[in-house]
């Protein structure tokens, strides 16, 4: 049994990675056997400014600095989304670009007020770290492309999921919802490939 720590505080994706994980450990999966650890296991820790200049860097320097704090295997992530027409943007600062979640919706519609479908893609991306106690890493990252919305579209998931149209169903997150989503998610994508590397 491999005990990890999940370093986020954001409580939607702690619960996507759980879920992804958890399926992972689930039957057929060729014996992956781990205990998740939240971070409220650990009072005290340092608030970690997320200021590297890519999503490796943060998840890289999120998944170091508590790793080196707790002593155990730990595992972070970053992500956000790349709109194509506003040249990759808001990118790492998809959390920082407005307030809340609505008010981040609103302004990126906005931006692409106008601009037709075919002009409108945009992906998903996560990056996942892994760093055990001696600082050793290991970076995986996932993708998912789709395009932005006219309008909000569902009431599932968080962030950008009710503006972010998956092609294949031609639904937004917000309206496909989980388990879907954990399925073929930026993040599901990333989580599947630091299985493999946990399952060694
Ligand atoms: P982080 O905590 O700095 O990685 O913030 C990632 C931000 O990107 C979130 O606050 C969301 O705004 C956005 N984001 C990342 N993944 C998703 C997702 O799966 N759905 C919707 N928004 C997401």
């Amino acid at each position: 049994m491999v005990e990890v720590v999940i370093a986020s505080r954001n409580y939607n994706k702690v619960r996507e990675i759980k879920e992804i994980l958890t399926r992972l450990t689930s039957a057929g999966s060729g014996g992956l056997n781990i205990k998740l650890l939240s971070l409220k296991s650990f009072p005290g820790l340092p608030k970690i400014e997320e200021d590297g200049n890519s999503f490796r860097e943060n998840a890289l320097k999120k998944a170091q600095e508590i790793a080196k704090w707790t002593g155990k295997l730990t595992l972070a992530e970053d992500s956000g989304i790349e709109v194509d027409y506003l040249k990759g943007a808001p990118g790492i600062f998809s959390a920082r670009f407005a307030p809340t979640d609505r008010k981040r919706n609103l302004k990126l519609l906005k931006l692409l007020e106008g601009v037709p479908a075919s002009k409108r893609k945009a992906r998903f991306r996560s990056c996942v770290a892994l760093v055990n106690p001696q600082g050793q890493a290991k970076v995986v990252e996932g993708s998912c492309r789709g395009r932005i919305s006219f309008k909000p579209r569902g009431s599932y998931g968080f962030g950008y999921d009710s503006i972010f149209i998956v092609p294949k169903y031609n639904k937004t997150f917000g309206e496909l919802g989980y388990p879907l989503k954990n399925k073929i998610s930026h993040r599901a994508r990333a989580i599947q490939k630091m299985g493999k590397i946990l399952r060694g």
